[in-house]
Order: structure tokens, then C-alpha cells, then sequence
């Protein structure tokens, strides 16, 4: 993408309405706008990290096995009067009437809606196990909606229904949620931390939330310090292996980490004192068990191997996309702006061109543009006719995590300088080469 074509309206006055970093630098970089309380539209920038994200969660859904399909936003009322919670979600619920008189919402979660498709079409055990999901708006029409798109009222969510003969199959289930979910997080380049938390009004046994450390987030947390060092890695994960799901399972549920809406002080004081932390957290995910809860409700029932009917054990697991983009942020900035991860950020890299108009330069930007796209890496050139302190300015607030800058002076010696957003340490080094180093820092980033 060349920037001279590219839609960028970044912002050079800091919005007074935004009070955290994430929110105004979403802003500032021209990634999304807000249409009204709570509900934004995502602009060229932030579409493509949007887009990122979501790919992350389909790849990692598919290793786990877990199918990919979509839901409407608006449902029908009626669903929701069979399992009861028609009355039960209150005001963060938006109801609509259409031209008939019928009762619709937009569905702020899809339990309802996937059990009848369950049941409309599932009768046997055969048929289990069975992991359905989506990518798809929501709305919570949210009392305070703020931070952006970190509380929004609209709101992208991955949500994941599983269908089990019994609790031991859902659990398996839970595991490769838990599992899948921390490899998700791995390779947005954020440390989220699994926490026993609270089943509130949806009812259920198991339920871990996950949380990105940061000040700004809404939950106050307590962990042991031993959790910040564990990592997947490039460990190989066989979801068909219950056993080897259900060790990291072990391994990251062991050390202590608790939401405040679950914390015991005097489990938490057992750990040596060095190593408790509190502090706070931004959740941008979800996994429950919550058992028959739905499946009696609205009659979801199996055929057994005994003949006899059962109900199913469900489970439902949630990653908030599009919460993500501010957490990621929020964890990963400095005082020009934002410095994505390699595994989100929008394009691979900047190009640079500090004399826009002169031959070599551009001729050197072009051969540099052509020999990134043709190994399938996206830059973004800035082929403005701006000052090169401006051009630096845009790149770092956009944070693309790495720089190319080609400048008349350099070209003279044979050399490009290639530059780090996150240390920010340059090298010079022969357009080749830097061509080659780009594609090597992406080759695990895309090989993953
Ligand atoms: N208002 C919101 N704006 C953005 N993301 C949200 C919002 N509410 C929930 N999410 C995201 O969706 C995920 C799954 O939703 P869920 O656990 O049902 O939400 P909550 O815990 O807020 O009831 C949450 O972990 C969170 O990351
Ligand atoms: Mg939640």
C-alpha cells in the first residue's frame, strides 16, 4: 500500500473525550470513529488489524477441531422466552419490535439460538462431540459505555458452544478451549493470564476468565508471579490428546491468579510473599462449563448408547476481537503511539522515503516496495511529499514494528537503515539485505 492512496485521517490534537491510552491512540492513528455512544466504525487502519485478529482465532479454532459458522444478529424473542432469559438479561438488552408486532433483539450472546439449531438436528450420541462457532457482532446496550472499543455497546465477539454426552467429554472440551485460547493470545504477542472467576447470572461449575495485565483495566486481580513465566512456545499441541490438553490445563491453572469475584486472601497468603501480586486486568476472554443448563431448559436432548435420552453438556467460550485491539494496546505503546506485535500489526513494515521526487530515492523505494510485496509482505510506503520528521511521526504513532528509511545520503554508501519501533536501534544495511531480514523476523510470525 502506498500511503499517498491509502485512507490514514490521523488526528494531530490529542480527543479530549478519550481517557485512556488505547482509546486515543485508536483515534489519533485514524483506526476507528465513533458513530455514537459505544458503537464505532472501523476505518481502513483498524479493519486490518480487526481482520488479523479474527484470522488468529479461525486458525486456532481450526486446530482445535472446533467449527466455523455464522448467526444472525437479530433473533427472535421467542428463543429467549424458552430458556427464560427474555425477562432475566434486563436493560443491557436491545429489544426491537418489527413491523408485525413481534418481539426481536440484538443478540447480546447466542446460547439460545445455537441450542435450537442443536436440537433441530442432532438426536444421537453419534453425533458428539460437536464445537460450532462465530465471529459476530453483539450488542449490550452497556450503562457506561467508554474506552472505546474496550467497553463498547457494538461489540465483535468470537463465541463457541460446545455439545458433550457427558461432563467428562465437556471438560475435554473446557481443556481445548483453555488451550486454543492461550495459543490465540501467544500469537498476538499478549501475555493473557487464565484466572478462576465467577460463573455469574449464566450459572455453571467451571469458568476461567482471561486477563491482559494493564492500570486500565476494570477488574482487580491477584496472582502468583510464577504464571508470567509460563509460555506454549512453539510446543507442539495434539488436540485428539485429552491428556496432554488437560497438563497445560494443570500447568497454568496451578499458580494462583483469581479475579477479586473469586479471590480467597487466605489461599493467596500461602504463597511466599515475593511472589504475590495484585493488580489490575483487562478481560478479553471466557471460557464456562455451565452442564444442562440450556439443553433441559429447551429440551436438547441425545439418544444415549443405552437408548435413553439425555441432555447435553454444553459449555460456551468467548474472545473479545474487537476488546482485543485496545488491550493489545493498551499492553504495547510509548509516548509516540502504538508498537504492534508482528503477529497483528496492520503491514510488515514502513518504507520511508526521505526525498520523495528525487530519482534514486524513488527508484530505490519502488525495488524495495516490489521485493517485499513479491515475498507476500505488505508495506505501507509513505510516497508523500512531506518532511521526513512528519513521515517518522505517522509511522511511529501507526507502530508498524518495523522501518525502512531510504534517504539520497545513504543510496550514496549502498545502504538502507532498518529500524526497530519497539528499541528503537537502527542498522544500515544494503536494500537487499534488509529485504531479506524483514522476511526473515515474519518467516515463524507467518509460519505459525
Ligand atoms: N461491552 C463490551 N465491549 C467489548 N468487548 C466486550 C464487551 N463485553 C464483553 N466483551 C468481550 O467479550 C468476551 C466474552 O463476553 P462475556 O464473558 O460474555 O462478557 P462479560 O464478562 O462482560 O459478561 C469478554 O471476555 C470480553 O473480552
Ligand atoms: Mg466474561
Amino acid at each position: 500500500m502506498r500511503l499517498s492512496r491509502y485512507f490514514l485521517p490521523v488526528l494531530k490534537e490529542t480527543p479530549s473525550e478519550a481517557q485512556i491510552v488505547s482509546h486515543r491512540l485508536m483515534l489519533r492513528a485514524g483506526m476507528i470513529k465513533q458513530a455514537t455512544a459505544g458503537i464505532y466504525s472501523w476505518l481502513p487502519l483498524g479493519y486490518r488489524v480487526l481482520r488479523k485478529i479474527e484470522n488468529i482465532v479461525h486458525e486456532e479454532q481450526a486446530r482445535a477441531g472446533h467449527l466455523p459458522m455464522l448467526m444472525p444478529t437479530l433473533q427472535s424473542a421467542d428463543l429467549w422466552r424458552e430458556s427464560g432469559r427474555y425477562d432475566d438479561y434486563g436493560q443491557e438488552m436491545l429489544r426491537i419490535t418489527d413491523r408485525h408486532g413481534r418481539d426481536m433483539l440484538y443478540g447480546p450472546t447466542n446460547e439460545e439460538l445455537i441450542t435450537d439449531i442443536f436440537r433441530s438436528n442432532v438426536s444421537s450420541y453419534k453425533d458428539l462431540p460437536l464445537t460450532l462457532y462465530q465471529i459476530q457482532w453483539k450488542f449490550r446496550d452497556e450503562i457506561r459505555p467508554r474506552f472505546g472499543v474496550m467497553r463498547g455497546r457494538e461489540f465483535l465477539m468470537k463465541d463457541g458452544y460446545n455439545f458433550d454426552l457427558t461432563k467428562e467429554d465437556a471438560m475435554y472440551a473446557y481443556d481445548r478451549h483453555m488451550v486454543s485460547y492461550l495459543r490465540t493470545y501467544e500469537r498476538m504477542g499478549l501475555k493473557a493470564i487464565p484466572m478462576r472467576a465467577d460463573s455469574g447470572p449464566i450459572g455453571g461449575d467451571d469458568t476461567h476468565e482471561f486477563l491482559v495485565l494493564a492500570e486500565t483495566g476494570e477488574s482487580e486481580v491477584f496472582y502468583d508471579a510464577d504464571i508470567l513465566n509460563l509460555t506454549l512456545g512453539n510446543r507442539t499441541v495434539n488436540y485428539d490428546d485429552h491428556a496432554q490438553c488437560a497438563d497445560i490445563v494443570r500447568e497454568w491453572t496451578t499458580p494462583y491468579a483469581r479475579t477479586d469475584e473469586t479471590h480467597d486472601a487466605a489461599l493467596f497468603d500461602q504463597i511466599p510473599e515475593a511472589r504475590r501480586r495484585s493488580s489490575r486486568g483487562i478481560e478479553v476472554g471466557q471460557i464456562f462449563y455451565f452442564g444442562t443448563k440450556y439443553s433441559e431448559a429447551m429440551g436438547a436432548t441425545v439418544q444415549g448408547p443405552d437408548g435413553q435420552a439425555v441432555p447435553v453438556h454444553m459449555g460456551s467460550h468467548g474472545i473479545g476481537v474487537s476488546r482485543l485491539l485496545g488491550a493489545i494496546i493498551e499492553a504495547s505503546h510509548d509516548d509516540k503511539g502504538i508498537i504492534w506485535p508482528e503477529g497483528v500489526t496492520p503491514f510488515h513494515c514502513g518504507i520511508v522515503n526521505l526525498k520523495q521526487g528525487d530519482e534514486e530515492a524513488d527508484g530505490a523505494c519502488e525495488t524495495l516496495y516490489s521485493a517485499l510485496t513479491a515475498l507476500g509482505l505488505d508495506p505501507l510506503y509513505d510516497d508523500r511529499n512531506e518532511r521526513a520528521g512528519g513521515k517518522f511521526a505517522t509511522m511511529d504513532l501507526i507502530g508498524l514494528p518495523w522501518r525502512i528509511t531510504v534517504g539520497p545520503r545513504g543510496l550514496k554508501n549502498g545502504v538502507v537503515e532498518l529500524t526497530c519501533r519497539r528499541t528503537g536501534e537502527s542498522e544500515e544495511l544494503p536494500p537487499q539485505e534488509a529485504v531479506k531480514r524483514v522476511a526473515e523476523i515474519y518467516a515463524p510470525i507467518r509460519a505459525a
